[in-house]
């Protein structure tokens, strides 16, 4: 286990369930976002996604998920990430210590052809859920998009006691179509599975505050941690793999060298060598104290 740490953010490598259980304390969490391995055979760095068996996987989901609700402040908030077939018994698990507000389906599409002889799946299923339905941050003005249908056709509606333009913003529904990482994009890392830092940015700026603390225990090339950076909140973040720690060191602003290495993003096939550039991210000055952290024995 190995823990890294600067100005409200802290990065654990080590296995989710070890540093849950004992790095992160009980209630202190305001917002969770957890994209575990689907069980569907990718390869995160030579680490498996595949266990013996469903219910093995299912078992393993319910340790962590139980964990991270433990984390959970009073009017925390948790949003989680699974293959669309073990969504449905995850959301059953959940929905017996959480409240679910929203079954959200991240869409996109693909140039690619991804089935020939079946509808190709092109979405993956986030559940928004609560600890308390009376008490948790919503920030709806801060994640408003343009209302497109009566809007730009300049419609009136007639049903109000007063006839009015419809709103040119809105709260956005449960669709939300926003383009994969792709090759090209300035924020793509070397990772099978990395979400998209607006699906991410959506999600930080409508359920938590600045100075809030984010939990992601499956952090990946730390988009979550990119996310809340960029918006004033602390994070903090458990990853697995050595290769994406080094990714969320240098894309966090956290370090500039790991081990003696120089960390910098590989350039494209396309680029010039190596320019040295990082993402322009200013460092959030945090004054809360991270220090609750590291206090168990087994804990860094
Ligand atoms: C679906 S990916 C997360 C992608 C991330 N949301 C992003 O935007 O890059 C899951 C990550 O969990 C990591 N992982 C797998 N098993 C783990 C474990 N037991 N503890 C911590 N991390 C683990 C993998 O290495 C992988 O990077």
């Amino acid at each position: 286990m190995e823990r890294h740490e600067n100005k409200g953010m802290t990065i654990y490598m080590g296995d989710a369930m070890d540093i849950l259980s004992s790095c992160i304390p009980d209630a202190s969490v305001n917002l969770i976002f957890a994209d575990p391995p689907y069980n569907i055979g990718k390869n995160f760095n030579g680490r498996k996604d595949k266990w013996e068996s469903d219910e093995k996987y299912l078992d393993w989901c319910y340790r962590w998920l139980s964990l991270c609700i433990a984390k959970m402040s009073p009017n925390g908030t948790f949003y989680l990430m699974a293959a669309t077939q073990n969504m449905p018994f995850l959301d059953i698990f959940l929905r017996k210590h959480l409240t679910v507000l929203s079954r959200i389906v991240w869409s996109y599409d693909s140039s690619g052809v991804q089935a020939k002889r079946y509808f190709g799946s092109l979405y993956e299923p986030i559940l928004h859920c609560v600890k308390n339905p009376d008490d948790y941050v919503f920030n709806a003005d801060d994640v408003m998009v343009e209302a497109k249908t009566g809007a730009t056709r300049k419609l009136i509606d007639y049903r109000k006691p007063v006839p009015t333009q419809y709103s040119t913003m809105k709260v956005p529904g449960n669709v939300w179509s926003i383009p994969r990482v792709r090759y090209r994009m300035p924020e793509y890392e070397e990772h099978p599975t990395q979400k998209p830092i607006a699906l991410l940015e959506r999600i930080v700026l409508a359920s938590s505050n600045p100075g809030d603390l984010v939990l992601d225990p499956f952090s990946g090339t730390f988009t979550t941690g990119a996310a809340t950076h960029k918006h004033g909140r602390r994070f903090v973040g458990i990853e697995a793999e050595e290769a994406y720690i080094k990714i969320g060191l240098r894309r966090l602003g956290i370090a500039t060298e790991y081990k003696g290495e120089h960390l910098h993003r590989p350039p494209k096939t396309y680029e010039p060598a190596f320019s040295g550039q990082t993402e322009n991210l200013t460092l959030f000055e945090s004054n809360h104290d991270s220090s609750v952290y590291g206090k168990h024995p087994r804990c860094p």
